[in-house]
């Protein structure tokens, strides 16, 4: 009797502290100012750039906007070039001003130390783009020290109706949703490692600064949600690809300082999520603040993932807890109440 009194009281304990640990790690992470900041992945001088995909809208140009904010130099990769175009023109209005000492030593005709250049466009179709179009990107960056990669772009990119049955795919809707959630961002990453591995100072371990990043957008959707089946397979690719980089990074010294994250947003709305999203959800930009503000901060403490949002960190939490059958509901509900949008917005704009 003292025994089994024994075992289930420690197990009592067991599971209160990793409570109040989580809760903590919650609080910390969500309401107190961070110590560790992106500025891990700035290198002296702010000559650091990041490399963002998708990110001519919606959470990509949050996460450019927020990034120019902290003195990066970014380059918006996106398949439509107007639309590239006012996107950098917004972000190179915002810039912040070139620091007084750095402009002091500057020469006029170095096109890195115009505000201006320090936005590019890259035109690149994540759908379609070929490894010879890869080459010639990694190629176009390799005079550039690259300090983040973004693998933003991603989507569910099949024919209207968006919220349907798996069966009602075409082989085109299904290559289209794996090309350009999974393929791409695969492709790239692969291909980006040693850029971002380049320059490692002997100092990246210790003092926590001039690392390096790969962040990469996966989405709640990755516990398997109807409707969306292929999307929901690409974004647990997402979340699995991101946690096994982190590890494998790690462990070998040439590239130790470089950090692999997973975002994973809940709802956010943005110019792709827009209809049927709950008056809660952060707006993209306010979404992509989060994200750049708070990885150096879930980097630093060894996390392999994040919910930038406190709201959507809470959701998944309570889904670990709260009875299976509760969270089948919601999660059921809640797609159906977007296909239920999108479905009467198509019907009254045939
Ligand atoms: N919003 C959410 O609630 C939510 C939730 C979970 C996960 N996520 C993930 O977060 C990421 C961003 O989502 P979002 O809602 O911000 O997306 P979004 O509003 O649809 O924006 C997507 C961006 O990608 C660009 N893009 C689309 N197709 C492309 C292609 N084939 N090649 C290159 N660029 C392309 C778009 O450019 P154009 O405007 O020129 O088409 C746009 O700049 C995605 O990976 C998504 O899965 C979002």
């Amino acid at each position: 009797m003292n025994a089994l009194f024994l075992a289930l009281a420690s197990l009592g304990a067991v599971v209160a502290i990793r409570l109040l640990r989580s809760t903590m790690d919650f609080i910390s992470f969500h309401l107190l100012p961070g110590t560790h900041t992106v500025d891990r992945y700035q290198r002296p001088g702010n000559t650091a750039w990041a490399l963002v995909t998708g990110a001519s809208a919606g959470i990509g140009l949050g996460i450019a906007q927020e990034l120019v904010r902290q003195g990066f130099g970014v380059i918006l990769l996106g398949h439509l070039q107007d639309e590239l175009d006012a996107a950098a023109a917004q972000l190179r209005a915002m810039r912040p001003p070139v620091p007084v000492a750095a402009a002091a030593d500057r020469d006029d005709d170095d096109d890195d130390d115009d505000n201006d250049a320090r936005v590019r466009t890259y035109l690149l179709d994540a759908r379609t783009a070929t490894p010879s179009d890869l080459a010639r990107l990694a190629a176009s960056l390799s005079g550039l020290d690259l300090t983040i990669l973004v693998n933003n772009v991603g989507g569910n990119a099949v024919e209207h109706p968006p919220f349907r049955p798996a069966a009602t795919y075409s082989c085109a809707d299904v290559d289209a949703v794996v090309d350009q959630n999974a393929r791409f961002m695969a492709r790239l990453t692969t291909l980006l490692v040693p850029l971002l591995a380049r320059g490692a100072r002997p100092d990246a371990a210790r003092s926590g600064r001039n690392r390096s990043l790969v962040l990469t957008l996966s989405s709640g959707g990755y516990v398997g949600v109807p409707y969306l089946v292929l999307y929901s397979a690409t974004k647990a690719f997402n979340r699995g690809f991101g946690a096994a980089l982190a590890r494998e990074l790690a462990l070998d010294p040439a590239t130790a300082h470089v950090d692999s994250l997973v975002v994973i947003p809940g709802e956010v709305a943005s110019q792709g999520n827009c209809r049927g999203v709950p008056s809660s959800a952060p707006r993209w930009d306010v979404f992509g603040r989060e994200v750049v503000q708070k990885a150096g901060l879930a980097a630093a403490r060894g996390w392999k993932e994040m919910f930038p949002h406190w709201r959507h960190g809470l959701e998944y939490a309570l889904m670990d807890v709260a009875p299976s059958a509760a969270v089948e509901k919601a999660l059921v509900d809640q797609m159906r109440a977007k296909k239920g949008a999108w479905d009467d917005y198509l019907g009254k704009n045939k």
